[in-house]
């Protein structure tokens, strides 16, 4: 190894997170040497190759100027251990499908193995960063377990959570709003926030990098998940009204948007929101507030998550509605399987749930995305049905009676609907889920639109 590295940096899962927010620290902080680590070898593989296991605009190029320099990717999780000054645990912690508290609470067991290897294999003092998303009062289970072996080793633990979005984390790691590190406010505690806050000031303004008490941090994360959920709630909670009143959720989007005490941004209404943070989250949350006692404050949050539930139902029932009552034997087309757009993830993902339903109506599907087809093919393995995969979206649509709309990348806004009219059966129907299409432009083609809040387009 380099001698004059000044530390050295581990990680500990090499997921959505922990690859890119590593990679970006290596690329921003020459003078550090970042390990990754992960138990599953075909995703250290992947990190080594020109092929990511994630697909995120400009990650690639953040990856190849640290690799083999400063960055190292590898499934030796206690080597990686034993040779590092500061370890950020960035394993899964997806809710729980068992026992007390499932469908809910997180489900802790990869961290707490994670937290039992690093006591076990540690010769020498380490600051542990929480990057996973946990429940509040973990770091203190996290140092009940360093402690328990009384070895004489001291390890500093620090939450700094990760708020990157996927499909822009290069963007929101190299210029985050802000940085979040919490810390116990004793003197090792606040030495090892500073020695966190060293390393991010290498490219983040001081002002941004923020610092509370470790529970602060800890619980910010999940709030700051449950009110950008709670703004599409809220939104799509509209959207339902909008339709039924012939008012346009864009235009009531744009004019509260306006109010700077509101702001304008994460107010597009839409089939739901996905993604492997809102819900889990804020399911997390709602746990949290149930075992406190606090039931009015639960069932608050947990309507965010029943409006993103019945905003998917109330989709498939609009489709069924305007397709006459019946979409047996009728063939859909799915534009996009993504969560969101610009990511190859499905995980939570809207269509995931509009797929299933259309299936249990017999109807025959043709998925199409840019980058989630593979993922796609994983969920929807063991689901019977007709189903296809097919990424050109004008094959993808060819002989269909129905686009569905379900993921807003660019690139279906710019297609030639006139061509993909001509190719369907008719009537052709489109809805849009996004909001995305130019739906007057559309109608005048021929087809009957159905955006989501706003008048159908039909014509009949
Ligand atoms: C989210 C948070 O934004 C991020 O800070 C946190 O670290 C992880 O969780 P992510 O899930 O990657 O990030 O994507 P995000 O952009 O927040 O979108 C989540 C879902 O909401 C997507 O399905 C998206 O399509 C949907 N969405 C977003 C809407 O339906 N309407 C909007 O206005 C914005
Ligand atoms: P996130 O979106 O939070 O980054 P991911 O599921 O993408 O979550 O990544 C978590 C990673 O952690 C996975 O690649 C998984 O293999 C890895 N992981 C889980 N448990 C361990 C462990 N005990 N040691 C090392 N890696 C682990």
């Amino acid at each position: 190894m380099n001698p004059s590295f000044k530390k050295k940096i581990l990680c500990i899962g090499a997921g959505y997170v922990g690859g890119p927010t590593m990679a970006m620290i290596a690329h921003k902080c020459p003078q550090y040497k970042v390990t990754v680590v992960d138990i599953n070898p075909d995703r250290i593989n992947e990190w080594n190759s020109e092929n990511l296991p994630i697909y995120e605009p400009g990650l690639y190029e953040i990856v190849q100027s640290a690799r083999g320099k400063n960055l190292f990717f590898h499934t030796d999780v206690e080597k990686g251990i034993r040779e590092s000054d500061i370890i950020f645990v960035s394993v899964n912690t997806p809710t729980k499908t068992f026992g007390v508290g499932a469908g809910m609470a997180a489900d802790l067991q990869y961290w707490e193995k994670t937290a039992r290897q690093i006591l076990e294999c540690s010769r020498s003092p380490k600051i542990i960063v929480e990057k996973s998303t946990l429940p509040v009062k973990t770091a203190l289970a996290m140092e009940r377990i360093l402690s328990s072996a009384n070895n004489g080793i001291h390890f500093e633990v620090l939450s700094n959570p990760e708020f990157l979005a996927e499909g822009t984390a290069v963007k929101d790691l190299e210029n985050p709003d802000r940085v979040l590190i919490g810390s116990s406010q004793t003197p090792s505690g606040l030495k090892a926030r500073d020695e966190l806050v060293e390393i991010y000031s290498n490219w983040v303004p001081k002002d941004q990098i923020i610092t509370s008490n470790i529970w602060s941090s800890e619980l910010s994360k999940l709030v700051a998940n449950a009110f950008l959920a709670q703004r599409i709630s809220s939104i799509n909670a509209i959207s339902d009204l909008c339709e039924k009143t012939d008012a346009d959720v864009s235009e009531v989007a744009h004019a509260i948007g306006m109010d700077a005490r509101i702001g304008n941004r994460f107010l597009n209404a839409s089939v739901g929101f996905g993604g492997s943070c809102f819900k889990k989250d804020i399911l997390n949350l709602v746990y949290l507030c149930r075992n406190y006692g606090l039931t009015e404050v639960a069932d608050y949050w947990e309507s965010v998550v029943r409006i993103n539930e019945y905003q998917k139902k109330r989709f498939i029932l609009n489709m069924l509605k305007a397709m006459f009552n019946t979409l047996a034997d009728k063939k859909i087309c799915l534009l996009g399987f993504a969560f969101k757009a610009d990511t190859g993830d499905t995980r939570e993902t809207p269509a995931l749930y509009i797929a299933e339903k259309l299936l249990e109506e017999n109807a025959k599907l043709v998925i199409s995305d840019p980058k989630a087809l593979k993922n796609a093919r994983k969920d929807l393995k063991g689901v019977s049905g007709d189903i296809s995969y097919i990424e050109d979206p004008y094959e993808a649509a060819g002989g269909c009676h129905a686009i569905a709309v379900l993921t807003e990348w660019a690139l279906y806004a710019e297609l030639d609907y006139q061509r993909i009219y001509t190719s369907m059966e008719k009537p052709a129907f489109l809805f849009d889920g996004r909001n995305i299409i130019p739906h007057q432009k559309l109608y005048e083609i021929g087809f009957n639109v159905y955006p989501i809040g706003k008048p159908a387009l039909k014509h009949f």
